[in-house]
């Protein structure tokens, strides 16, 4: 069983994000000690960001030098993703989104053949055999019931990314208002460690 673990938090050794990451791994590794797992991190090597002249490399046309190490880049994102069984996401809420180092890889695997497919009825998911799992940070508080639900537009677009490319089995582990003080931060973190305790084995 393969896992592929992606962090992309600017904030290093502060990140909670991947304090959490790093324990919902240990947490399937316990039950799983023969997972492999890969791991990138986006912030010490992001990936390239989509652009006319990668897409255009991408598509058969002949990659001049400057673009090789990009498509290779973007080659091996979508790979990752691919090959694995079990994915882990570090995906904080920045500026109300995903990290754009993030959204830069995401960008990577919607792919048309790979991830999914076209047809009349719409785009069809090519990866119901995935499991992914988010852990999701946020200074604020955005789950339903919170005013501020509708400003998030960082669950709500990996949610609605990964369903179109047919992954339904989606877990987020959540640590939320941890910008709001010290007693909001460390409930948030019981509860994430909570809801890591009680993901089903790999
Ligand atoms: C660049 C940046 C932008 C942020 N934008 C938001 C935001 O829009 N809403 C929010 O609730 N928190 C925001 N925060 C707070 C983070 O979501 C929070 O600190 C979280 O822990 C980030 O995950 P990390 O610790 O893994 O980096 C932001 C933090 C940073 C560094």
């Amino acid at each position: 069983m393969k896992l592929l673990h992606v962090d992309s938090s600017i904030t290093g050794n502060e990140s909670i994000s991947r304090r959490l990451t790093a324990d919902i791994v240990a947490h399937l590794r316990a039950g799983r000690p023969d997972i492999q797992v890969v791991y990138r991190d986006l912030d010490a090597v992001p990936v390239p960001h989509q652009s006319a002249a990668l897409m255009a490399a991408r598509s058969g046309a002949a990659a001049g030098d400057n673009m090789r190490a990009e498509v290779a880049a973007a080659d091996t994102a979508l790979e990752d993703f691919l090959s694995a069984d079990i994915v882990v996401i570090g995906a904080p809420m920045y500026n109300f989104g995903i990290p754009s180092q993030l959204k830069a890889w995401i960008d990577h695997l919607a792919v048309p053949g790979k991830t999914f497919t076209y047809s009349e009825a719409g785009a069809a998911g090519l990866c119901g055999d995935k499991r992914l799992i988010v852990a999701s940070t946020r200074g604020g508080i955005y789950s339903a019931q919170s005013p501020k639900a509708t400003h998030d537009h960082q669950e709500s677009y990996l949610k609605g990314f990964f369903a179109v490319i047919g992954v339904t089995d989606i877990s987020f582990v959540r640590a939320e208002g941890v910008r709001m003080g010290d007693q909001l931060k460390e409930q948030a973190l019981a509860v994430a460690r909570e809801e890591t305790s009680a993901l089903r084995a790999a």
